[in-house]
């Protein structure tokens, strides 16, 4: 049998190790994907720290996938070998637990590399309900941030009741915060980018913000309010005081979108009842919203900003993902 290289963790805060597995077999409903570029997400942090109270181990993370259809299990006839397709958090759904029969998909809980092998791989075995189709203007690397990233503040801006026109506020400039932006500016939106420190300004400014807020020498409420208030934030950042900071710059009927994982956040509710502003959490979106989203970069033209590594440098990748130097999202490559 061949065998193929993965990146798995065994264990909680383990170190990433390098493994020759055999090649999986797609089971029913399920194809597999011989994997040709997976981003690397904050959100891998789960799966390598054990923070997500599902995952088990051994695993391979890696929910940012896209590659080559290479062989089809029973029932999965829609999909056929040499098809190019993306996979991304949510890791398809049953259709007959409690919480599928109440449409409420993401419940089922199947998620790409915590519940089951992600794309630091080689090859990998996915649902045949969680692939989108790569359309053929974006190369492998160009789609696979798409599939978290992408779908997830594509996603959250279309569901956020925000009107073309209106002030959208994106706070972080990291993987997701750089399509964030990208998104609101070529869907309309008065997009204002927020992040930590000068540099990032222009970069900002090109993909798309009319305006720049640095969190580090000025109040992004204030200067929020002194463009008249958002109407939605999105908060792309890991860290509630961040997220705290920018409450007050919602418009009247504002919103803050919460993206980012932070640990806690607190808010006075008097910032909000005053305004009848709100806070909500997003979590992306299923295989038909990573559709919609990579369609829509096709159309607009929206490209994720990219590190490549080989595989075999993983660590340094994942390193340069933390760091949040990366400039501004890191995806590996497998080769062959
Ligand atoms: N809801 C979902 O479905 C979903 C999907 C994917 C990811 N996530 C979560 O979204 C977050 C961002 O993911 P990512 O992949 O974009 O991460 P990333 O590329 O590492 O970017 C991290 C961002 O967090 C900000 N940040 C880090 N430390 C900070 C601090 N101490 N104070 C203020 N800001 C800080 C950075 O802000 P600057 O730009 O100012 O440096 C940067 O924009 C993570 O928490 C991830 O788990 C959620
Ligand atoms: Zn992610």
């Amino acid at each position: 049998m061949p065998k193929i290289r993965a990146v798995q963790v065994s264990r909680a805060k383990a170190p990433f190790e390098i493994v020759e597995r055999e090649i999986p077999e797609p089971g029913p409903e399920s194809v597999r994907i011989k994997v040709q570029a997976c981003g690397i997400c904050h959100s891998d942090t789960l799966t390598r720290d054990g923070t997500f109270p599902l995952v088990e181990y051994p695993r391979v993370p890696g929910h940012e996938v896209v590659g080559i259809v290479d062989a089809v299990g029973s029932g999965a006839s829609r999909w056929a070998p040499g098809q190019r397709v993306g996979v991304g958090w949510h890791g398809g759904n049953c259709g007959y637990c409690e919480a599928c029969r109440r449409g409420d998909l993401f419940a089922c809980q199947t998620f790409t590399g915590i519940t089951y092998d992600g794309g630091y791989a080689e090859y990998m075995i996915a649902r045949a309900e969680a692939l989108a189709l790569v359309p053929d203007e974006l190369s492998s690397v160009e789609a696979a941030p798409l599939m978290c990233a992408g779908i997830t503040t594509f996603n959250c801006l279309r569901n956020s009741g925000a009107q073309p026109g209106e002030l959208v506020a994106v706070l972080g400039l990291g993987g997701l915060g750089h399509l964030a932006v990208q998104f609101a500016a070529r869907a309309g939106f008065r997009t204002v980018a927020i992040a930590r420190g000068k540099d990032k300004e222009p970069l900002a400014r090109k993909l798309g913000a009319r305006n720049y807020i640095d969190s580090q020498t000025q109040d992004p409420a204030a200067e929020l309010r002194k463009l008249g208030g958002a109407k939605v934030i999105q908060a792309t950042v890991t860290n509630g005081d961040a997220m705290a900071a920018v409450v007050g710059g919602l418009g009247t009927n504002g919103t803050l979108m919460i993206i980012g994982a932070a640990p806690s956040l607190t808010i006075s509710p008097g910032q909000l009842l005053g305004g009848r502003q709100s806070v909500k959490g997003w979590y992306s979106g299923t295989s038909i919203d990573s559709q919609d989203t990579l369609n829509f970069s096709v159309l607009a033209g929206v490209r994720s900003m990219n590190e490549v590594f080989p595989l075999e440098r993983v660590d340094e990748a994942y390193e340069r993902m933390l760091s949040g130097k990366a400039r501004f999202r890191v995806v590996l490559t497998m080769g062959g």
